[in-house]
């Protein structure tokens, strides 16, 4: 199964089988196993506030807001260097619009940063996903600058890490063998210890498999509930 979903996940991705989905009518760049599994989480921690870095097309942030709208509970921040006019007026007039707003910058921008952070209640639950820039550097600085908002039991997941797998496929680049965000999160981990780097647990499982099909190896950080200091 591991060695067939390698090789299933590299020729996908080459053939843009990512870039074939919508959700609730927008474009959305997941593989939708790590959709169900991302679901799983926002289950299981209820947030109050799903960050998200790299808006695109609308169709991600439209799916955590539909999340948020089943669970009766919790609004979408996202976040993108340039947010195209379609986009904006399709979410704002949306029906989930209430729950989702919008930020156009620079996500690694001290403003940017500040200006999010200024929308969190105290005591709210934050989830972040990083989904922007896939360079390492740039999600080494993202994950810097917003893994202090993540809300302990909670995760931030630096999405996209499978680039490592990608280098010698049509479509790939030879850089991302070692310049992917995985190697930012595998670098952020060993330097937190306050965050764990695990996948998520699955919430039922009656087979003998132990790892899914997913562009996001390597990426889900955890803010463990224990203070280290004590
Ligand atoms: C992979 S797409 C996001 C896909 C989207 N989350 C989805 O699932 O459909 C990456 C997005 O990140 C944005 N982006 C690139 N660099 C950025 C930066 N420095 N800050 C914020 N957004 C950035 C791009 O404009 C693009 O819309």
């Amino acid at each position: 199964m591991r060695r067939l979903s390698r090789e299933w996940v590299r020729i996908g991705w080459s053939l843009r089988y990512y870039h074939t989905f919508t959700w609730l009518g927008r474009p959305i760049l997941q593989l939708p196993e790590d959709l169900m599994r991302i679901q799983e989480v926002a289950v299981s921690i209820r947030p109050d506030v799903i960050i998200e870095t790299g808006i695109f097309d609308g169709g991600s942030l439209l799916f955590y807001a539909s999340l948020c709208e089943t669970l009766g509970h919790g609004r979408v921040i996202g976040i993108d260097i340039e947010i195209r006019e379609g986009t904006r007026h399709a979410l704002r007039d949306h029906p989930l619009a209430g729950r989702i707003e919008m930020h156009e910058g620079n996500s690694v921008l001290p403003e940017t940063v500040a200006s999010v952070a200024s929308r969190i209640r105290p005591g709210e639950t934050v989830m972040i996903m990083l989904d922007s820039h896939h360079s390492q550097e740039h999600v080494a600085a993202e994950l810097e600058a917003y893994a202090p908002l993540v809300s302990p039991g909670s995760c931030i997941v630096a999405a996209d890490g499978i680039m490592r797998d990608l280098a010698d496929v049509p479509g790939g680049e030879t850089v991302w063998a070692t310049d992917n965000p995985s190697v930012a999160a595998l670098s952020f981990a060993s330097r937190h210890p306050e965050f764990e780097l695990r996948p998520p647990q699955w919430r039922t499982n009656v087979s003998q498999l132990g790892s899914n099909v997913t562009y996001w190896p390597d990426a889900w950080l955890w803010r463990r509930t224990l203070n280290l200091d004590s």
